[in-house]
């Protein structure tokens, strides 16, 4: 699984400010289309009949990607003409609301606590009417006791009567239990795997974690990777697809059964 990411690489940062990484914001057409495709192939490896999907965007380790993929994804489902929630559900290094310049004091936690209740219209978002923001909000000492609580789980039932899709950015799954912990209340995950940067065996330990814990993925997102050969050289024909791939968990079966 994963061949293509190579053992104890070095990390190899972003660049800084010249790359744009939120669609709002003019990302690159490459980029952009590849986000469609997700958008696309989501729709295949959700179970039908589900009147709105509730998406879980986690990976193996910190700045893979997930906050951006999680934003990304929300509002090309948006774009689409559905109703979609971004809650940011990563209560320990919440990162969505600096992302869309937008206060992220208030949300998920008071939701979570009833404290000051807002009605929902409060979360819109400045770009689509359709898009509704849910920051995290105060951070709380508890955070995976939180996000897998009766609690959330009736919160996310209620919102799926208002909306047709629901994202949650989540945080790492080899760092703190909190993706695993929200996974009965949620339809699956999405795993953001950042080529050149995670490790194979982090991506490995991720994935045994999620077997374990019978989490259904969904699929995987390889984000930052380059159509330049190099450690994505083996995935070539794949070139026209810049920075984001999507694969499903059945790719990913098909090429252990091909490897063996
Ligand atoms: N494909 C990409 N190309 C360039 N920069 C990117 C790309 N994806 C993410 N970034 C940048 O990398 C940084 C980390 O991204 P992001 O916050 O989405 O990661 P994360 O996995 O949510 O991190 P954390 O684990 O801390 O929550 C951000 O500055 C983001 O803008
Ligand atoms: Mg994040």
């Amino acid at each position: 699984m994963f061949g293509f990411l190579k053992k104890n690489r070095k990390p190899t940062p972003f660049s800084s400010g010249a790359v744009k990484t939120v669609l709002h914001k003019d990302l690159d057409f490459t980029s952009t289309e590849q986000y469609k495709v997700l958008r696309t192939n989501l729709r295949f490896t959700l179970p039908e009949g589900v009147k709105c999907p509730i998406i879980g965007v986690t990976s193996s380790m910190r700045g893979e990607g997930k906050s951006t993929t999680a934003v990304n994804l929300s509002y090309v489902l948006a774009a689409s003409g559905k109703k979609v929630l971004l809650i940011d559900g990563d209560m320990r290094i919440p990162s969505i609301a600096k992302k869309m310049d937008i206060n992220g004091d208030y949300g998920l936690t008071n939701y979570l606590m009833k404290t000051e209740l807002r009605p929902l219209d409060t979360l819109k978002t400045d770009v689509l009417d359709n898009w509704y923001i849910m920051p995290a909000g105060e951070l709380p000492p508890n955070p995976s006791e939180l996000i897998g609580s009766r609690r959330m789980g009736a919160l996310l039932e209620s919102m799926t009567e208002e909306f047709d899709y629901i994202i949650v950015d989540l945080p790492p799954v080899n760092i703190v239990s909190d993706a695993m912990a929200i996974s009965g209340h949620i339809t699956g995950l999405v795993v953001v795997v950042r080529e050149g940067y995670t490790e194979k065996s982090e991506v490995e330990r991720c994935f045994r974690q999620l077997k374990l814990s019978n989490v259904k993925v969904l699929g995987c997102v390889l984000n930052g990777a380059k159509n330049d050969g190099g450690a994505y050289g083996k995935y070539k024909k794949y070139k026209y697809y810049k920075y984001y791939r999507y694969y499903t968990s059945e790719d990913e079966d098909k090429k252990e059964t091909e490897a063996k």
